[in-house]
């Protein structure tokens, strides 16, 4: 098994360039299914989520049954059922997988579905799956969810595009990803308004296919553009980060200003003059959803507050397991009272020693490798399927701006 050797004590230099937004792309993938033809995207990131969507879309036929065993993989699998379900009145499904950070349930898509007209039953046998059918079509629904999901709210959008009549989705998420993925839609005929608000009105094509016009070309990915930016913060010197859009990290920027990192923005590009010399002092973070600060930034965050001055409180308020990686950092030397399965108290700064951990997920995995490359020594990072996930090409690309990390 493949696994990321990190030796600490380098800075950073020179330039890195953000790749293609994962969370942007899988829901344009997903939404292939909307269409008559095949559609075009550029700037894909190349990575194991975006081939696990190709498998699976690859794998479908007009019996609407989604391929378990590459389901399991990752939790986006349950994007393409909204245009399964739409296309072929049915879907077959097993419970998504995906990063272990908390329960992730399911139930705002099938309340969704619901009230669009569709029937789901739990299918018979191991591992748990869902089979929906709409044998009379889905019409367009006044869907309220009682939770804000990101996938849920993509999902039902791209149902409703061709369901029959208006559907009018109500506290949203206002997540970038989603105007990105109604901008895409628009360009090829359909007809959504309100994206990025959280009220999104969506009018149904009645079964009618999307003709494919407009490529979508996948955005700089925010979360990959924080966690080189934390990087950046504590080992940056003269280090340039390209493609960095601040309008999508706007709490973020806030809170990496508050803990008293230096940087400045030019033209897109973020740069670390002499960040590495910078004192860092103690803030307190709270997850929420867009504008918020982001839940996929919270362990990379974590890592640059174990070297802030002072005590920090950090609440995970989106996912009850996302703060599982603490134990594992906490052998590394840092200072971490876990409150619950939500809080955590850190207390810094720390001095941090390589050792060997299993990255838990794309994010804490990422996570890992930041606190490898602040540690004193060398960590060894199993499980780097979970990184490869998210970040393509990581070792190679970290190597370029000084980094030591190798894959072996
Ligand atoms: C998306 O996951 C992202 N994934 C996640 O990124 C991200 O962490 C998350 O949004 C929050 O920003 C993709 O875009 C592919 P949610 P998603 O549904 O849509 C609860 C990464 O590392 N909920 O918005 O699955 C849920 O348990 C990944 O790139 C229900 O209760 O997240 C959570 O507490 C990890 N019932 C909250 O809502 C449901 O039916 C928000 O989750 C659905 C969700």
């Amino acid at each position: 098994m493949a696994k990321f050797l990190v030796k600490g004590g380098r800075l950073l230099e020179g330039e890195i360039e953000i790749n293609g937004s994962k969370n942007a792309a899988l829901p344009v993938l997903a939404s292939s299914l909307l269409f008559k033809e095949k559609i075009e995207i550029e700037n894909l990131p190349n990575i194991e989520d975006t081939k696990r969507m190709k498998e699976l879309i690859g794998k479908l036929g007009a019996d609407g049954k989604i391929d378990y065993e590459i389901a399991k993989k990752f939790r986006a699998s349950i994007l393409p059922v909204g245009g399964v379900i739409a296309r072929f009145g049915k879907a077959a499904f097993p419970h998504p997988g995906g990063c272990v950070i908390g329960e992730r349930p399911i139930d705002v898509f099938l309340d969704g579905w619901k009230a669009m007209g569709a029937k789901t039953e739990l299918s018979e046998g191991a591992p748990t799956g869902y089979v929906i059918a709409a044998p009379e079509g889905l019409s367009g629904a006044d869907y309220t969810f009682k939770i804000p999901s990101v996938t849920g709210t993509e999902a039902l959008m791209m149902t409703a595009v061709l369901a029959k009549g208006t559907t009018i989705l109500r506290n949203a998420v206002l997540e970038p990803e989603i105007k990105y993925l109604a901008d895409f839609l628009n360009a090829n005929g359909a007809k959504i308004s309100g994206a990025g608000t959280a009220t999104i009105k969506i009018e149904g094509r009645s079964g009618k296919l999307l003709e494919y016009g407009a490529p979508f070309t996948a955005p700089p990915d925010r979360i990959e553009a924080g966690s080189f930016a934390i990087m950046g913060a504590l080992l940056g010197k003269n280090l340039r980060i390209k493609n960095f859009v601040a309008e999508e990290l706007p709490t973020f920027l806030a809170l990496l200003s508050n803990v008293g990192a230096e940087y400045v923005l030019e033209d897109n590009v973020l740069i670390f003059k002499d960040a590495h010399k910078k004192t860092l002092r103690a803030s307190n973070v709270t997850t929420k959803e867009f504008p918020g600060f982001p839940t996929d930034l919270q362990a990379p965050f974590t890592i640059l507050l174990t070297q802030a001055e002072g005590q920090s409180l950090v609440h995970e308020t989106v996912f009850e397991g996302r703060l599982n990686y603490i134990q594992d950092l906490n052998k590394m030397g840092s200072r971490i009272t876990l409150c619950d399965p939500h809080r955590a108290i850190i207390y810094g700064p720390a001095k941090l020693s390589g050792r060997a951990m299993a990255s838990p997920d794309i994010r804490a995995g990422l996570a890992f490798i930041i606190a490898g490359l602040i540690a004193e020594g060398e960590s060894a990072i199993e499980n780097i399927y979970q990184i490869d996930r998210g970040y393509e090409r990581i070792d190679e690309r970290l190597r370029n701006i000084g980094a030591d990390i190798k894959r072996i």
